[in-house]
């Protein structure tokens, strides 16, 4: 068997962003009548099993520890068994839907408010499988009460770009929380993978962001996969679902890809040898002569690639809000955080 230039890179670099594992070992996904489960019952929200076990531990402060909730976050991320071993993925996902609601003309949706949590918004079609990631990050938040979801769910978009290899970016806190859905903004806000770049851009543009911005922000599909029962997609983008990399630039321009129809009828572009995907939204970064111009310079350069997302990224997670505080001086190294029970077990 052999593995190209940049399978060698990304596994030594997942090595390298996987090297806390053996601290963690005791982390599990494990199946319960057939289904995965995450320790609590899926459906069980904020009030999951095991709320006043996990209060026991809480030290309840008013200024929340970022350096303690960071590396909280960190060791949750790896799970055996969970679509390629991480839960970071997911956790960005869930940042960045918090954010695309924004309109920058009403000034309206954003990342603050966390309004996600709340219906209509949880169960608008864009934000299918997110509950997952605001369910595992509940428990931090009732050890974290002085934490708001909205700085909790950015914050955790942050560490696990972070902890796949990619850049370093400010996290500026201070978000509140809605109390109720009441500001949960109209559906139709996300983008929709199946359209090109017209509706890429007029999604895109609501939010105040332009074609350099846009096409940075999309390199975030070097991480995770599509689900045929969330979004109607299959696959990954890249052979290194769980590292931040340049490989989605890279793969668009390097590889064949075939317009195909899936298991849910949809039409998604897949590879020579059908193991990776792109949707028609990802190909239009290519079809697109603008775009493209981005697309081709970070395929060359990560750090050009990176340089470009990190302010791309937080102006995605600070639109709409007001008055944040300066950003947080994490310590150089997050002290390992070993929960004192393991993590999934709540009963
Ligand atoms: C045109 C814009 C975009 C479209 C149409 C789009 C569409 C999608 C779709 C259909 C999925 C699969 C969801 C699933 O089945 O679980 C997905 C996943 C994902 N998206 Fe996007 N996305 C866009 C922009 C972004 C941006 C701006 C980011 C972050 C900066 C992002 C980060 C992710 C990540 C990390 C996943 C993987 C989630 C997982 O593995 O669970 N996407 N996206």
């Amino acid at each position: 068997m052999s593995f190209s230039r940049s399978t060698v890179r990304a596994f030594i670099r997942a090595q390298r962003a996987t090297g806390r594992v053996a601290t963690f070992a005791s982390r599990r996904i494990f199946l319960s009548n057939g289904i995965r489960q995450f320790g609590f019952k899926a459906s069980t929200g904020a009030a999951f099993g095991g709320a006043a076990l996990m209060a026991a531990a809480v030290t309840v402060s008013q200024q929340p520890d970022w350096d303690q909730i960071r590396a909280e976050i960190a060791s949750l991320l790896d799970i055996e068994g969970y679509d390629d071993g991480s839960l970071g993925p997911v956790f960005v996902r869930l940042a960045w839907h918090s954010c695309g609601s924004y309109d920058k003309k009403s000034g309206t949706g954003g990342s603050n408010g966390a309004t996600m949590r709340f219906t209509p918004e949880s169960g608008y079609g864009g934000n299918v499988g997110l509950g997952l990631a605001r369910q595992v990050l509940e428990q931090i938040k009732l050890r974290h009460p002085a934490a708001s979801y909205a700085d909790l769910y950015q914050l955790a978009g942050i560490v696990a770009i972070e902890e796949a290899g990619g850049p370093k970016i400010p996290f500026r806190p201070g978000r509140t929380d809605a109390a109720d859905g009441k500001a949960c903004t109209p559906d139709g806000r996300l983008p929709d993978g199946g359209k090109t770049q017209q509706h890429v851009r007029d999604v895109f543009y609501r939010m105040g962001f332009d074609d350099k911005e846009i096409v940075a922000l999309l390199g975030a599909h070097a991480l995770g996969r599509c689900h045929l029962n969330r979004s109607g997609y299959e696959g990954p983008w890249t052979n290194a679902p769980t590292t931040f990399s340049n490989e989605f630039f890279r793969l668009l321009i390097e590889e064949k890809w075939e317009l195909k129809t899936n298991g849910a009828g949809n039409k998604q572009y897949k590879n020579s040898d059908d193991t990776l995907m792109m949707l028609p939204a990802d190909m239009a970064l290519v079809q697109d002569p603008k775009f493209r111009v981005f697309v081709e310079k970070y395929a060359k350069d990560e750090q050009a690639f990176f340089n470009d997302f990190v302010p791309a990224w937080v102006k995605l997670q600070e639109n709409g809000c007001k008055g944040l505080a300066a950003p947080v001086a994490f310590k150089a190294a997050p002290a390992a955080v070993v929960p004192a029970k393991p993590w999934y077990k709540f009963w």
